[in-house]
């Protein structure tokens, strides 16, 4: 499974891409809201892109189809590993297929239903984002979707990738990866929680104290 870290933190994509865990990046408007500060957004998706060796979601802020396609190809001219992301809106699928029609790769966003995700299929998208936690969230299922979207992709033979998005624990990550998601988007906390056990750090300690009290050197 593909991971992806979901932020527009520089620094943060550094760090994991430097350790060669991620396989590409996603933002969306309020992930790049929060670390903007009046940069020219177009040097911040180039850096990123930069920095990781693998797609990187950039997403259009229209909600028309032909501003989306307008916006669409000039974040895609960013750079060769730039993703297009488009909102799962009837405008949003019609400038996935004109984008996709174009060459370039699209991840079709805010996905809630199977019934979307069919759609966006239909639409040739490269990706589509199940929204896992939001639906967690509201008391519904959010692992469900990606189980089922696995289920229809593979009986029709669809090659859109799913990628599990709103991902808020490890145990997201775990299910998403038992149910098959073909890539998993992961906030920078949750990557790093997926390191760790109290059983390493206690396993560690003891293995330390020993060869300390041996007086014992490599
Ligand atoms: C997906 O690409 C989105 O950026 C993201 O996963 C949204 O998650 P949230 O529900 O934590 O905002």
């Amino acid at each position: 499974m593909k991971i992806f870290l979901d932020t527009a933190d520089l620094g943060q994509i550094r760090r994991a891409a430097d350790a060669g865990l991620i396989d590409g990046v996603t933002t969306n408007p309020s992930l790049v809201a929060k670390v903007a500060e009046n940069r020219d957004v177009t040097d911040m998706y180039r850096e990123i892109c930069k920095a990781v060796d693998g797609p990187v979601s950039l997403e259009v802020v229209a909600v028309d189809r032909d501003t989306m396609i307008a916006e669409g190809r000039k974040l895609a001219a960013i750079h060769e590993n730039a993703v297009v992301k488009v909102p799962l809106t009837e405008d949003g699928l019609k400038a996935c297929r004109a984008l996709v029609d174009d060459g370039h790769m699209v991840n079709v966003t805010l996905c809630f239903s199977v019934s979307q995700a069919l759609l966006a299929a239909k639409a040739g998208a490269t990706f589509v984002s199940p929204f896992v936690g939001r639906i967690d969230d509201i008391s519904g299922e959010g692992m469900q979707l990606i189980h089922h979207i696995r289920q229809v992709y593979d009986n029709y033979g669809y090659d859109t990738e799913i990628l599990a998005a709103s991902i808020r624990h490890p145990m997201h990550v775990v299910e998403a990866m038992l149910i098959g998601a073909d890539c998993c988007t992961i906030p920078p906390a949750v990557l790093w929680q997926l390191s760790r056990h109290p059983l390493t750090d206690q396993g560690l300690d003891a293995f330390l104290k020993d060869w300390n009290a041996a007086g014992t050197a490599i």
